[in-house]
């Protein structure tokens, strides 16, 4: 079996479901269940017997190495993390905790586990790290897209606490020869991604008849992919990547946040239209998120060149697909709103007017 982190979460989530309608291989989930993660997600696989839930937090050394000697899972595909940036910028400690300390614990009881393996178990084992194309820093509109050299310059302390754990996984590659492989990939969107990212805040906020919280200028760029798109390169990455190495992922959608926001208001106008007037007559300038990175951009050449990956959807009908689940999936979104989204979006947003 393979051994998901952060599988309730909404990569991880989409990856678990991908995995179990594509593998006959049963996947351990390994879970802490914090506000991002949500097994409403999964109750497709109630009935699973391929798939085994465990709510353990990866700084739990203790139980990290029970689940190693009980399922001895051939793979580690590590999503857990705290991935909000604007949560980091009100509450770094739990990023440092979860994605330095956490990752750290998870590499080590992966180590001692792997060390313990014969010949060929070690040599097949692999651990993957899922990361993000935020380690690198921000672009002026001039410069070129990042490739895998480009130098770690993270501004946010989720940025930081995830190169801090990227330098880790190197580290456990270069010093003990753990098959490690890193994927750092650009926005993703689509199905279950939880109600705080722009896309499906934006697209939640329409339907309520709430202010389109737009930071800024609107003119920060980020390139997008399509969480399907993701999941199928980390799936090639496991099966193929060399162990040691980094790949990037992306979509070859560089947007300007304005645009992406326009695009949701049109698509809901086509598919839900107000009573009165457009979904972007509710657009609203708020203060801008301090540090804001200006642009991400992403050259996943090595990728397609190395391994032939290249994403499925445009941006175009990943976001098409992306607004009909969320027009169809209202009691998710209902669900995941919970006491605490309310207490976030008090906390992010009153301060912005
Ligand atoms: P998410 O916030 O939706 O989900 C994170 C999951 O991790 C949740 O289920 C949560 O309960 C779990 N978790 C958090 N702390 C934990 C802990 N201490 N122990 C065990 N589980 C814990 O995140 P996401 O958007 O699905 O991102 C998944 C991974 O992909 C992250 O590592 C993130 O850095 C990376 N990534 C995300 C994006 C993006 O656009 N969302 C882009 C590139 C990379
Ligand atoms: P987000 O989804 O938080 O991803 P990240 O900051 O990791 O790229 O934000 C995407 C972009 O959208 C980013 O430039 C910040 C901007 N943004 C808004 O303008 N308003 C919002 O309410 C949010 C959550 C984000």
């Amino acid at each position: 079996m393979i051994l998901v982190t952060g599988g309730a979460g909404f990569i991880g989530a989409n990856f678990v479901l991908d995995w179990l309608r594509q593998s006959d291989e049963a996947v351990l989930n390994v879970d802490k269940l914090t506000y991002a993660g949500n097994l409403g997600t999964l109750r497709s696989l109630a009935d699973d017997s391929k798939h085994v839930f465990t709510r353990v937090d990866i700084c739990d050394g203790e139980a990290l190495r029970a689940l190693f000697a009980k399922h001895q899972p051939r793979a580690v595909v590590h999503f857990a993390a705290e991935s909000h940036v604007d949560r980091s910028i009100h509450g770094p400690a739990e990023f440092v905790q979860t994605n330095v300390v956490g990752t750290f614990t998870l590499l080590e009881a992966a180590r001692n586990y792997w060390a313990g393996l014969d010949q060929a178990g070690k040599d097949a084992f692999r651990f993957l790290h899922v990361s993000t194309d935020e380690v690198f820093g921000s672009l002026s509109a001039e410069d070129p897209q990042f490739s895998e050299t480009t130098p770690y310059a993270p501004n946010s302390p989720y940025s930081a606490t995830k190169a801090g754990s990227d330098h880790l996984v190197r580290a456990y590659h270069h010093t003990y020869g753990l098959p490690t492989l890193t994927t750092n990939c650009s926005n993703n969107y689509g199905p279950y991604q939880f109600p705080e990212k722009l896309i499906p805040l934006m697209i939640a906020n329409a339907l309520a008849g709430k202010p389109l919280p737009v930071y800024g200028d609107g003119q920060n760029v980020r390139d997008w992919l399509y969480v399907g798109d993701h999941c199928s390169a980390i799936r090639e990455v496991l099966a193929r990547g060399k162990p040691g190495e980094t790949y990037n992922i992306g979509g070859w959608n560089e947007k300007k946040n304005l645009d992406v926001v326009h695009t949701l208001c049109d698509l809901l106008d086509a598919a839900r239209p107000k009573a009165d007037g457009s979904y972007r007559d509710q657009i609203t300038y708020v203060k801008d998120r301090p540090g804001h990175d200006r642009r991400y951009a992403i050259d996943a050449s090595k990728l397609e060149r190395e391994l032939g990956w290249k994403p499925a959807e445009t941006f175009e009908t990943g976001l098409a697909k992306t607004v009909r689940w969320y027009l169809d999936h209202a009691q998710w979104v209902e669900e995941v709103q919970s006491g605490e989204y309310r207490n976030w979006v008090e906390l992010n947003y009153a301060g912005r007017a």
